[in-house]
């Protein structure tokens, strides 16, 4: 099993979207997939309609309480399920903050799912929390949405800054263009000089309304615009992080 997570200090930024499609192309590729909204707002359940309701909430999840598998949900695709969120994850960081050692918790909560997922993907909250690092120390891959504007380059460099400080094991940084306007000149400039010192893929996301009609039609944009360049974009990306999976695809 490997595990990827879309992170991002910042909100907005495409993490959601990106979860959301690449679990959906992985599950298209025949890889048992499990995507865990763990965002209060409850947006990645949203889109793969699935019920924002969570017995026992986040407190009961993280408290181990009852066996994960119980709170999976399937979707409307093969090999897709959810773990969802619902408003009670606000209160994630509290419940994690009891224990004795909150950052390993994702990783121990999802440790029974080796056997029946090939990859998991958490979507988080912006910002940086005791959930985060609980991501850090569950996800072998960070995949940072970043927007083409030097803010956005500059909280990587926060993030890459505060990992270099953090124990090991902890997950590679994999930034990736999101939201990109390529008729604007500002735009294209930052793409053209991807920091150097950076890993930055060469898949971009374009901004396209196709993407923000996941939110109407509540499904991945390659479900119901396959030739979009949305759907373009996503399988660029797709294809480009394979290689990176613990098991590639053959
Ligand atoms: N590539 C894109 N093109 C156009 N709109 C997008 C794109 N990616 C995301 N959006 C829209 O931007 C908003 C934020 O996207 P989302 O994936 O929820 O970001 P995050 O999870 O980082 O907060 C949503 O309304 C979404 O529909
Ligand atoms: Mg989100």
């Amino acid at each position: 099993m490997d595990v990827f997570a879309t992170y991002s200090i910042k909100g907005g930024v495409g993490k959601t979207a990106a979860a959301v499609n690449l679990a959906y192309l992985a599950a298209e590729q025949g890889l048992p997939t499990l995507l865990c909204d763990l965002d209060p707002q409850g947006s990645a359940s949203f889109l793969l309609r699935v019920k924002p309701k969570v017995r026992g909430g986040g407190k009961g999840l993280v408290r181990r309480k009852r066996p994960v598998l119980d709170a999976i949900k399937a979707t409307d695709f093969t090999n897709l399920d959810l773990l969802p969120a619902d408003f009670s994850f606000r209160h994630l960081d509290l419940a994690l903050d009891a224990l004795k050692h909150p950052t390993r918790r994702l990783a121990q909560i999802i440790e029974p799912l080796a056997e029946e997922y090939e990859l998991v993907i958490f979507d988080c909250a912006p910002g940086i929390s005791l959930v985060s690092e609980a991501v850090f120390g569950a996800a072998r891959t960070l995949l940072v949405p970043i927007v083409p504007s030097t803010l956005s380059v500059r909280t990587l460099d926060q993030l890459n800054a505060f990992l270099a400080d953090q124990p090991s094991p902890k997950p590679d940084v994999v930034a990736f263009f999101s939201l990109v306007d390529q008729r604007r000149r500002l735009h294209r400039e930052v793409v053209e000089s991807l920091p150097v010192d950076h890993t930055v893929l060469e898949a971009v996301i374009p901004a396209a309304s196709e993407v923000e009609r996941m939110g109407v039609e509540r499904a991945p944009v390659a479900a119901f615009a396959p030739s979009s360049r949305g759907a373009r974009g996503y399988a660029a990306l797709w294809a480009e992080l394979q290689p990176r999976l613990r098991r590639p695809i053959s």
